[in-house]
Formats: C-alpha cells, sequence, structure tokens
C-alpha cells in the first residue's frame, strides 16, 4: 500500500498540536490521509483502502459512520432543540439513562453522562468517596483507566506516571486476579472502591477466570467498599453481552462506559450507578448540581447515543461479536499454532489479542532479545507497520503489554473481513520467523528513530 498524506498539513498539526504524533506516524509509515470512514473500512485519499481491527480502541463497535447515527445526529441538529443551557431537563437524557438502565439491569438505575471514559473513572472517584465517606481506592496493576489526574492515579505503569508527580493520595494497586492481595487490602476498610476492568484490555487483553470477580465483588460487599467495573472497552456488546459484567451474574455499584456509546461520533460517557451511591451525592436541594459537567448531557451525544444502541440491538450485534469472536479466536489459533513465537490467542467476544512470546531458537531469540534492549515495543511495531504497509489492516498492540496484538473490529465484521485478517496475521508472523527480513525492517526503523 502507498502512502499518502498532505504535508502541508501535517507540518501545521505538527506546529499546533503534537509534532511527535506525526514524527511516530511517519516512523511507523502509517500516516496516510483518509477520506472516508464507512463500516470497517477506510478509505484512503488517492485509493487504497484499510480494514480497520483496532476500531479506535473499542470505539466503532457499530463500524465507521453508520448511516442511522449519522441521520439521527443530522434530525437533532435541523431541529435546534435546546442545548447545553444548564437551565432546563434534558428530555434525551432521561431517555438515554432509561435504556442503559434497563439494558445493564440489577440496580444499575441512574446514571451520570460525562464527555469520555477518564471523567467517567473521576467521577465514579467522587461518587465513591461521598457514599463511603472513605478516601482510599484501591485498582488492579496493569490496569488502564485514563490519562487525567484522578482516572491516571489508577495505573500502576511508570510510563505513564512519570513526570507529573505526586497524584491522588490514598490509591493502591494489587495484582489482577490476587484474592488474597486483595482481601488484606479490603479489610484496612480505608477503601471507598476497587475499580477494575472485568477483561483487563491494555494489561494484553487479559480474561480473568470466572470466579474472580464474583469474589472480588463478595469480598467488596464484606468490606464496605463499592465494587466498581471500567467497562470503558468491554462495554456497548463488545464482549458479547451489553455488559462484560454480564457473563459474571455480577452485580456492581458503579460501572463506567463510554467509546463506543455514540457510535463513534460525538465524545460520550456514562457513569451507571445504584440508587443510593446517585442520592450519596445529590442528597437534597442545595446539592442538585453539586457534581455537573458543561457538555454532559448535550442533545447531539444523547441522540447518537440512542441511535447506536438501536443499531446495537436491532442488528443483534452482541450476538455477532460473540459468534464471531469464537471464530476468530480458534481460526488465529489454527493459523499459528505452527509458530514458535506465537503463545496465544484469548479474549472474549471481539475483544481479543494475539500474544507473542521470546523465541528459543538461537537465530531468532539473539535479534529478539537485541531489538527488545533497543525498545520494548520493537517487535509488535514491526507487527504493526507491516499488516498496515504490506496488507492494509489496521490494528495495534496493547498499551501496557507490548508483545499482545489486538484484534478488536467493529461488531459488523464480516467472514471475508475476518479470513483476510487471519491471513495477513499468518503472513507476518511467518516472516517475523525469517530472521533476515523481519528485523532488517526493524533495524531501519531504530536508525530512522535515532535520525529523526
Ligand atoms: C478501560 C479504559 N478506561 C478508561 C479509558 C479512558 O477513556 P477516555 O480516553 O475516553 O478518557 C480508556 C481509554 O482507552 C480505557 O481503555
Amino acid at each position: 500500500m502507498s502512502v499518502t498524506t498532505i504535508p502541508s498539513l501535517d507540518r501545521l498539526y505538527a506546529e499546533h498540536v503534537n509534532p511527535q504524533w506525526v514524527r511516530l506516524l511517519d516512523l511507523l509509515q502509517m500516516n496516510v490521509s483518509y477520506e472516508r470512514c464507512l463500516g470497517g473500512e477506510l478509505f484512503i485519499a488517492g485509493g487504497g483502502r484499510v480494514l480497520d481491527f483496532l476500531s479506535g480502541y473499542c470505539v466503532h463497535n457499530t463500524g465507521h459512520n453508520h448511516p442511522e447515527v449519522v441521520a439521527a445526529l443530522k434530525e437533532e441538529l435541523d431541529r435546534s432543540g435546546p442545548a447545553m443551557l444548564q437551565s432546563h431537563v434534558p428530555h434525551l437524557a432521561a431517555e438515554l439513562a432509561q435504556r442503559l438502565a434497563q439494558l445493564a439491569g440489577g440496580r444499575l438505575r441512574r446514571v451520570f453522562f460525562t464527555n469520555s471514559g477518564s471523567e467517567g473513572v473521576e467521577s465514579a472517584i467522587k461518587f465513591a468517596r461521598c457514599h463511603t465517606r472513605r478516601e482510599g481506592l484501591l485498582y488492579a496493576r496493569g490496569a488502564f483507566h485514563g490519562l487525567t489526574c484522578g482516572a491516571l492515579s489508577l495505573m500502576s505503569d511508570e510510563y505513564w506516571r512519570e513526570g507529573f508527580g505526586e497524584l491522588l493520595p490514598g490509591t493502591e494497586g494489587v495484582p489482577f486476579e490476587d484474592m488474597d492481595a486483595l482481601e488484606a487490602a479490603l479489610s484496612t476498610r480505608r477503601f471507598a472502591a476497587f475499580i477494575v476492568e472485568p477483561v483487563q484490555s491494555e494489561a494484553g487483553v487479559r480474561v480473568p477466570a470466572a470466579e474472580y470477580l464474583r469474589a472480588a465483588q463478595e469480598l467488596c460487599r464484606r468490606h464496605g467498599t463499592l465494587f466498581v467495573l471500567d467497562e470503558v472497552q468491554t462495554g456497548m456488546f463488545r464482549t458479547g453481552r451489553f455488559l462484560a459484567a454480564q457473563h459474571y451474574g455480577l452485580d456492581p455499584d458503579m460501572v463506567v462506559i463510554a467509546k463506543a456509546l455514540s457510535g463513534g461520533l460525538v465524545p460520550v460517557g456514562a457513569l451507571l450507578m445504584s440508587e443510593d451511591v446517585s442520592d450519596s451525592m445529590f442528597s437534597g436541594l442545595k446539592r442538585a448540581f453539586v457534581h455537573a459537567s458543561t457538555f454532559g448531557e448535550n442533545g447531539l451525544a444523547m441522540r447518537a447515543g440512542l441511535a447506536t444502541l438501536d443499531v446495537l440491538e436491532r442488528e443483534r450485534l452482541g450476538e455477532r461479536a460473540a459468534a464471531m469472536g469464537e471464530r476468530l479466536r480458534s481460526r488465529l489459533a489454527a493459523a499459528l499454532r505452527p509458530f514458535e513465537m506465537f503463545e496465544e490467542v484469548r479474549g472474549l467476544g471481539l475483544l481479543n489479542g494475539i500474544a507473542f512470546r521470546s523465541p528459543s531458537r538461537l537465530g531468532l531469540k539473539l535479534p529478539f532479545e537485541a531489538f527488545r534492549r533497543v525498545h520494548p515495543a520493537m517487535f509488535g511495531q514491526v507487527l504493526v507497520m507491516r499488516l498496515f504497509r504490506d496488507f492494509g489492516i489496521l490494528t495495534q498492540i496493547c498499551g501496557n503489554s507490548f508483545q499482545v496484538l489486538k484484534a478488536a473490529p467493529p461488531l459488523t465484521v464480516s467472514e471475508e473481513q475476518m479470513a483476510r485478517f487471519v491471513d495477513a496475521v499468518r503472513q507476518v508472523v511467518e516472516i517475523a520467523h525469517h530472521p533476515g527480513e523481519f528485523w532488517s525492517e526493524a533495524l531501519g526503523m531504530a536508525r530512522r528513530a535515532a535520525i529523526g
């Protein structure tokens, strides 16, 4: 695939927004100018198309620019309805909240709308502290909860935290799936909430044993800590059910969703919670707006959310995600089994990770280790680059686990698209097992990074 971009606008972006982002995309040979994005495909200016197997990290569950969501947004603009008055009851927010509560079930009957996943996590922190009158916040190590200061306080990875000084006090990480550590922490009764992703996405698509989350919830109840799920990636039918919590029969106190809620078209997030948690915050007239956000219930986001739920339900994209996910995992496993660097493919629904391991054969081990010393993400990034450049497939490695490649297409993915992806990954992995060609690419990348 030829790489096309618009250099003058790239330069403008570099000058006024973020020069390093442009540099990185250039380095990875992934800097192309997209003209149109439809369904699972991205069309490049001047020709060429890319198959999206990343979905903007689980934003595009309904596919890019779903016509029904686009139509709902146009209608909302045309009707000149109330927006951002901050002085009325936003009826669209009522409708969307009711739909979300019905889909979530259990005690999740109240909704606080936000503009992003991070803001949802920030809000969960405030609601939890307010409800329990405790300060402590417990999280699972390896998590990704967002990059605002509060959410970042719930992430252990030094890459994200370094340079930002003291974050929120009272936060503590425990290893994911370690019940003893969780119980020891909770029994101090210092913690307002335990915040956890039901499937740790950026940590390498780690799907816990079925009992873990149920036992964690039970422990939280016992020690007066709120059990909070971050479903920013796993929610909105990505894993097959509306919430991943529903696979495990959980009854959380709060759930954060965002990303796919508005069909990938308007920033939005939602914190679902029980009535008693909500009532602690909004406990009287004087506190009617003690926690709020200017754009939180805006009409465009709410209309897009309603239309997106219509599409997800009518097209039965949850069931589709479950069925296609299973097929994708078994086909990938069959195609990659012969290769020594392939470890496993794991996931739930259409949130999947292909995990690689260090090779043992000397001819492979030497370059692999050498490049890992240059940068731990080097191997994964060369896979990503080749998939993009040679096969027109967009994906990425996990943010906190560089040897895991994401396989998370829109839930509308077709059999043919899935076959294309599996075949491309097989070919790229095969090349990776022939040291010369693959590693000379890595060497080129390392050189360009050093010079650029
Ligand atoms: C699991 C999870 N939680 C929270 C966030 C933060 O969401 P946002 O980027 O919308 O602030 C992300 C973002 O990738 C995420 O993956």
